[in-house]
């Protein structure tokens, strides 16, 4: 009996570690970067991205991630519409990054980008744009995520934020994650949404903290 119990429990184990694994729906009606999972625990994720390429606006500085994310993506909306220097039109795809730089003070104007995923299509030659950059991530690129529903909402970002990094406590990947903080401590934390603004159930959004192939190699796997 007890034999029986222990194999259910890790039958169940397996299950949660699968469904923690699956890839967000939308990624299976449009193109998302691949990735590798590389680890799956309570509450996280570790992904592996492969040269996965960006298309990225200016800095926007706003009090509002909510406010910030839909002024960037109705740049990049263009963009992708044909306001770029080919006139091409380009193939709606998923995530949505807004990489978060919170400020200090709380009278201050938090600084966000917000990023598109080029097509593998266009990545030989991505369109130029004004006021976008093309942002490449060489070579391999780690993420650790925490996956959450519903609407993002301004509040949401920093506690689900504070809970990725508190899941991460204790594991073999909070080096990593805090070495690349203190690295580039304007830039703690993304947040990726893969559904449009008229999707209203099943909606997926995830927290990411990046960190290098560096960092992840100095964890013993
Ligand atoms: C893009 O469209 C503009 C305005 O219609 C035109 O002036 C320009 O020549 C076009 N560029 C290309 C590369 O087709």
């Amino acid at each position: 009996m007890a034999r029986r119990g222990s194999l259910l429990a890790v039958a169940a184990a397996l299950l949660v570690a699968v469904v923690a694994a699956a890839v967000p729906p939308t990624c299976e009606r449009i193109e998302c970067p691949a990735y590798e999972v590389v680890d799956s625990a309570n509450g996280f994720e570790i992904r592996r991205y492969t040269d996965a390429m960006w298309i990225t606006t200016a800095p926007i500085e706003d009090i509002s991630f909510v406010a910030a994310t839909r002024t960037g993506f109705l740049q990049l909306f263009n963009y992708i519409q044909g306001k770029n220097l080919y006139n091409e039109t380009i193939e709606m795809t998923a995530p949505v990054l807004t990489q978060v730089s919170p400020s200090d003070g709380p009278f201050c104007a938090s600084s966000f980008t917000v990023s598109f995923y080029v097509p593998a299509k266009n990545q030989a030659d991505p369109p130029p744009a004004e006021g976008l950059r093309v942002d490449r991530w060489a070579g391999a690129r780690y993420a650790a995520v925490r996956r959450f529903g519903g609407f993002v909402a301004d509040a949401d970002v920093g506690e689900q934020a504070a809970q990725l990094d508190a899941s991460l406590q204790g594991t073999r990947w909070a080096a990593a994650v805090n070495d690349a903080r203190r690295a580039d401590p304007a830039s703690p934390y993304t947040v990726a949404q893969y559904n449009s603004p008229f999707e209203f159930s099943g909606r997926v959004n995830e927290i990411w903290m990046l960190f290098d192939d560096a960092a992840a190699a100095a964890t013993s796997m």
